[in-house]
């Protein structure tokens, strides 16, 4: 299989589902409650449908994990994980930050991952062996030495509240030996601002493969690390994301298991 042909025809894709997202208004009554604080729209459905019949296309074998149950059909080798609309409560509210996410698993090996950001026309993306993109020039994450020069970006729990004391202790410490904390509200923005450079690290809990799996690569690809807060590897399935530049990893990382014991 070619990625790189492959990343071509997925990056066409993003934007063409995120053009439908630019186009699309909702009122009060669109919005669902699925639980708590977790919302979705016809909008997030409809994207997603698009998504799974045109990746369907490329890969007929491939399978999907996907946030809005549209297909559950499992890949043997090949399983994309989707986002149709990462950012779902900004999209509601109108704030302008809100992007479709999409990576692509071949066994237990993440091997793409495109993340298109609607409102900046942003796409960011990477394949096996690549460098990372963003509108196509390379990017790559900062060199910052250590924490106290770092913007970090995080996500506030908003639901999950039995870890919260846990959380809001490590963000009191950052605040005071960081340059700043920031909370988008998407983690695969979050994902992607890491990759280009804009944030030194990124840090949440309670999030699901589909808000991690394309960023989680791209980072990668341009450089960073990511590990669960246990410093291992499970951050896809695990819920617990660490991702940042390679130089304040063990800095960040002791930080996180001083407070989340
Ligand atoms: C959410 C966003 C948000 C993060 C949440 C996610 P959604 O995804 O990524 O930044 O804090 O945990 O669930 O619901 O907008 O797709
Ligand atoms: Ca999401
Ligand atoms: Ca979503």
């Amino acid at each position: 299989m070619n990625l790189e042909n492959l990343c071509k025809q997925v990056n066409i894709l993003a934007k063409e589902v995120g053009a439908y997202i630019k186009s699309q208004k909702i009122v009060v009554a669109d919005v669902e409650t699925k639980s708590k604080n977790s919302l979705v729209t016809f909008v997030d459905k409809t994207a997603e449908a698009k998504l799974v019949a045109q990746l369907s296309e490329l890969i007929p074998e491939a399978g999907f994990i996907a946030e809005e149950g549209t297909s559950d059909k499992i890949g043997e080798v090949y399983n994309w994980i989707i986002d149709p609309l990462d950012g779902t409560t900004n999209f509601i509210h109108g704030v302008p930050c809100y992007c479709i996410s999409i990576g692509l698993k071949r066994n237990n090996e993440l091997v793409l991952g495109v993340i298109y950001e609607i409102n900046l026309d942003e796409l960011f993306y990477a394949w096996e062996g690549s460098k990372a993109y963003l509108n196509g020039k390379e990017i790559s994450v900062t060199s910052t030495p250590t924490l106290e020069d770092s913007l970090i970006a995080t996500g506030f729990p908003y639901y999950e509240y039995e870890k919260q004391d846990e959380y809001m202790n490590l963000f009191k410490d950052l605040m005071r030996n960081s340059r700043g904390l920031r909370r988008l509200g998407s983690a695969a923005v979050d994902l992607a601002y890491v990759a280009c450079g804009r944030f030194d690290a990124f840090y949440e809990y309670s999030l699901h493969p589909w808000d991690v799996a394309a960023g989680a690569f791209i980072v990668q690809q341009a450089g960073g690390k990511v590990c669960d807060f246990k410093g291992e590897n499970d951050y896809l399935f695990g819920k617990e994301i660490i991702t940042c530049n390679p130089h304040i990893q063990q800095e960040l990382l002791a930080k996180v298991k001083l407070h989340f014991k």
